[in-house]
């Protein structure tokens, strides 16, 4: 059973946000344990900032689990009440498959955490193109349900895969992007499981078009941004080596990338200076002309 310990309003320019210390009793797991869970609603959102529990402090430690959350839920009403826009606002990110928007801007966050560098890379590459006047959806694939391809080769029966999940409606919106933007972490020096199951599932992309006999709709040019927390771009190579041939067989032009890399020292990408400038280039350099609309014919 939750129990509320303390609820703290953070004004924020998207509307409030509410930040909440919860109390969890988990005695049924283990005897005497106990979670305190740190909790940001707001935006439609629920974001867990920080969870602790008792059995993660040896008996000889000077700090417990309880003096941890509390200190946690300081720290963090310090930090929101001085930038109340630090987590990424819900507004730029949608958490189930978008519409397929034609012509517009694709932003595919592949990060499991949301509040990580990529969201943020994710937040300036949709914003550089929302200021170009752009339609944009960030999706954050690890909040979607995509399962693993089997290599059935279906798709290149029907052109549709056999599995219908989130990748049904999100193929299309892959198909029917003037730009896609990919932010990757690196995870063992690849990109994490949740995308590299988005990238997979693609095939049926290719494979819908394959049998339509035309390139993929729309889709004309690609950015990759990717984080790495040790230090040297060598650590990217795998990434670009996936992300680059995803795009390929999509008929897409990798026509942008930024990398950032030593994040394990450097930490917070927001003292990099100059870096944001470099994502807002990157993708406004690589948009490709705005479709624009024929004149109308007039009503009668
Ligand atoms: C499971 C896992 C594997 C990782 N593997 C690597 C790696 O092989 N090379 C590397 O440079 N960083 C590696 N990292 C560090 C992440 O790339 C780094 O923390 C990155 O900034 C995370 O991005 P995010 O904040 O958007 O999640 C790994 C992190 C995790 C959690």
């Amino acid at each position: 059973m939750r129990e509320l310990l303390s609820r703290v309003e953070i004004p924020s320019a998207g509307g409030a946000g509410h930040l909440s210390l919860y109390r969890e009793d988990l005695s049924g797991v283990y005897p005497g344990m106990v979670r305190y869970l740190l909790l940001y609603e707001g935006w439609g959102r629920t974001l867990s900032l920080f969870s602790t529990n008792t059995y993660e402090y040896p008996p000889l430690l000077t700090v417990d689990a309880e003096s941890a959350a509390w200190r946690a839920a300081r720290d963090w009403e310090e930090a929101l009440r001085s930038a109340p826009d630090r987590l990424v606002p819900a507004a730029q990110a949608v958490h189930h498959p978008p519409e397929p928007a034609a012509g517009g801007v694709l932003v595919l966050q592949g990060s499991p955490r949301p509040d990580g560098t990529c969201a943020r890379l994710a937040m300036w590459a949709a914003d550089a193109a929302r200021s170009a006047g752009r339609a944009v959806e960030v999706v954050f694939v690890h909040d979607l349900e995509i399962h693993p391809c089997i290599g059935c080769y279906q798709c290149y029966n029907t052109g549709e895969c056999t599995f219908d999940d989130d990748m049904t409606r999100l193929g299309p919106a892959i198909g029917g992007s003037s730009l896609l933007v990919v932010c990757s972490p690196v995870y063992t020096n690849t990109v994490p499981a949740g995308l590299k199951a988005l990238i997979d599932r693609a095939q049926a992309v290719h494979a819908h078009a394959a049998l339509l006999g035309e390139p993929v709709r729309g889709t004309r040019n690609g950015v990759l941004l990717a984080a790495a927390g040790r230090s040297g771009l060598k650590n990217f190579d795998c990434v670009r080596k996936v992300v680059g041939p995803f795009m390929e067989n999509l008929g897409i032009r990798l026509t942008g990338e930024v990398l950032v890399d030593d994040l394990d020292r450097r930490r917070n990408v927001d003292f990099l200076p100059g870096l944001e400038g470099e994502v807002r280039r990157a993708v406004i350099s690589s948009l490709p002309p705005a479709v624009i609309p024929g004149p109308q014919a007039p009503s009668s």
